[in-house]
């Protein structure tokens, strides 16, 4: 894709950054990929598993600042590569949006958890998350760069619901992660927060529940305080772009809920 003349990259919320999205092939990694190259990151590294979908989308952004690199959150020694790989290309790496999660095949009530379920889901969310953080920080610290890490928890971090208490343990422990290391990566200058959004359709959620994207949209609209829009991976990207620019510049160790009210009702 050809640069856009008319667009002045400097006067942009993300110049010249270099940044990293993990789970960026698709759903709030994908969007989030499109927001950032579109405020002007120098470089966007999407890190994935899915890799004929993760260069698809590199390619649809434009190779000439997005990449696809295969990195599986799982394996540290993935984690440190990615990280190594794009500070050797690109010289620096001012932004971490940790992003990659799971879900469990099973509704894992706590009566029946399946205990090897939840190892897998705890090495990518919880596990995996640490390792982008950990090896991003490093990466910074190295080079003196305030830099920014986002990790993407959920209204699951904070709430608990009938199923799924392996996803929420594992969110609740992203908070924990977000926080401790907020407080501890401040005296670089190396901000640290947490994006979590209310239940909206992408990959994930559709393949979970087995319904499209129409109808996945509907019945969360049947349980939205705030009406008249509908949560999409848009909107959370959005407000990531605010965590990781200098309009946000002195926040950190904090949880941008992207929630339309979620929190506060009555009945939760
Ligand atoms: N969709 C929702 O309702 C919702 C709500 C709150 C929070 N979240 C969180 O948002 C994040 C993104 O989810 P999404 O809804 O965009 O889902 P998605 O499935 O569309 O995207 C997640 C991406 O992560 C990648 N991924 C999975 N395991 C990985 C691994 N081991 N290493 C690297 N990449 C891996 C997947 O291939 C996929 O591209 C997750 O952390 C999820 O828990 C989602």
């Amino acid at each position: 894709m050809a640069e856009n003349p008319s667009i002045n990259n400097n006067a942009l919320k993300l110049a010249d950054k270099v940044a990293i999205i993990t789970g960026g092939a698709s759903g709030i990694g994908e969007a989030t990929a499109r927001v950032f190259a579109d405020n002007g990151a120098r470089v966007v590294v999407i890190a994935d598993i899915q890799d004929e979908l993760g260069s698809q989308v590199a390619a649809s952004i434009g190779t000439h600042r997005c990449t696809y690199v295969h990195c599986d959150v799982e394996d540290e020694e993935q984690v440190r590569n990615l990280v190594q790989s794009t500070v050797n290309a690109h010289g620096t790496l001012d932004i971490m949006f940790s992003n990659a999660g799971i879900l469990s095949p099973s509704d894992q009530t706590v009566t029946e958890l399946d205990m090897s379920q939840l190892d897998h889901l705890f090495a990518v969310n919880v596990r995996g998350m640490a390792a982008c953080v950990k090896h991003a920080a490093r990466a910074m610290i190295e080079r003196c760069v305030r830099g920014s890490v986002v990790c993407t928890g959920s209204v699951a971090a904070t709430h608990a619901g009938s199923k799924g208490t392996d996803y929420t343990m594992s969110k609740h422990a992203v908070l924990g992660l977000v926080r401790a290391a907020s407080v501890q990566l401040g005296v670089h200058g190396i901000r640290v927060n947490c994006v979590s959004p209310n239940g909206l359709a992408t990959p994930l959620t559709c393949n979970a529940l087995g319904v499209s994207v129409e109808k996945l949209q509907e019945v969360y609209a049947r349980y939205a305080r705030l009406e008249g829009v509908v949560l999409t991976p848009k909107h959370v990207a959005e407000a990531v772009l605010f965590l990781v620019s200098s309009e946000s510049e002195f926040v950190t160790g904090l949880d941008l809920r992207v929630d339309g009210g979620f929190a506060y009702g009555k009945d939760q």
